[in-house]
């Protein structure tokens, strides 16, 4: 297992960058941290007296609560700023807003409209930037993601991951880089105008040359939901996507996840939706509330999956 003093003072801007051991030390960390939880230590001070500044330029409901609550059960303050608070809205620049946050605090984890602000963050930060959701990625979740996987399946070699949606959407990019290194296979339902960005597919294709995993596109659901172990979805319109809601809406129409759809996965197969679902539109709500549906287990874990992030890159 690596040591966690490697991960010490890390980005995680996309878990491409992080090797396999580093997201298994991640997950195993986690469900240390749960296993404590539940056994009723709710603080562990391994960060006392670090402070975290939260920079969110979207809306969230899940990530900014667990990350408030992951660094308060750490012994962190977290400082909730949205970008339209901090002089960042009135034309700041991101690096100066970097330096200036840099002196003030132990990490920042910020959510933005364009990856590239994020990764200006991490050049002039002097302390770790983690990635809270850009266009891009959304490394937080699929850490989440995968914990649930494994402890719903209790492996990951062999599993087949179906995703059904937006080929083009951040979390696809996620699921694809974190399943192409733990050798889980990841078959892929979309319109061929939605595809993933080159580079991203690449570096997951590369990787599953290592893990021995497969990731395929169709443009058929039924074609890559047959015999799935999990069907992953995600909302058809993404934030800042406003402009685009009509036409991705009637692209999407025919990869809804209904029960007739699940149906065709394996008998023991699980549901995945990072949330927030819009229902009757990517998925109907007899899978979301169904037996299927493992998507509350799959939010509770971003608490200890971002508790196990923050005390690992966190110095
Ligand atoms: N899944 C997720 O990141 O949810 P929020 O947008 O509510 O943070
Ligand atoms: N693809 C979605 C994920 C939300 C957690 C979005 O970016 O809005």
């Amino acid at each position: 297992m690596t040591s966690p003093h490697e991960l010490k003072g890390r980005d995680l801007l996309c878990l491409r960058d992080y090797s396999v051991e580093q997201i298994n030390f991640l997950l195993n960390l986690a469900t240390q941290l749960k296993q404590r939880f539940y056994a009723g230590e709710r603080v562990i001070d391994v960060l006392r007296g670090r402070s975290i500044a939260l920079i969110f330029e979207k809306p969230s409901t899940r990530t900014r609560v667990s990350m408030e609550v992951a660094a308060y059960q750490l012994g962190a303050l977290p400082i909730m700023l949205s970008a339209s608070e901090l002089q960042l809205g009135r034309g700041e620049s991101v690096p100066d807003t970097a330096r200036t946050l840099s002196r003030f605090v132990d990490g920042i984890a910020a959510r933005v409209r364009r990856h590239e602000d994020l990764e200006v963050l991490a050049k002039y930060a002097t302390v770790p930037v983690i990635n809270a959701l850009s266009d891009l990625s959304h490394p937080l979740q699929a850490l989440a993601d995968f914990m649930t996987i494994y402890e719903k399946k209790g492996r990951f070699k062999g599993l087949k991951l179906a995703f059904v949606g937006d080929g083009s959407d951040n979390m696809l990019h996620s699921l694809m880089v974190v399943a192409a290194k733990l050798g889980v296979d990841i078959y892929v339902a979309s319109p061929s105008s939605l595809m993933p960005r080159k580079d991203i597919l690449e570096a997951a294709l590369a990787d599953a040359q290592v893990s021995g995993s497969t990731i395929k596109f169709a443009e058929s659901p039924e074609e890559v939901v047959d015999g799935a172990d999990i069907v992953y979805t995600d909302v058809w319109v993404s934030m800042g996507q406003e402009d685009l809601a009509e036409q991705k809406r009637a692209l999407l129409r025919p990869y809804q996840v209904n029960a007739k759809l699940m149906e065709r996965a394996s008998s023991r197969a699980i549901f995945m939706h990072c949330l927030p679902a819009h229902r009757g539109e990517e998925v109907t709500d007899d899978v979301i509330d169904g037996p299927w549906s493992v998507v509350w287990d799959e939010a509770e874990n971003r608490l200890h999956t971002e508790k196990a992030v923050l005390a690992a890159l966190i110095p």
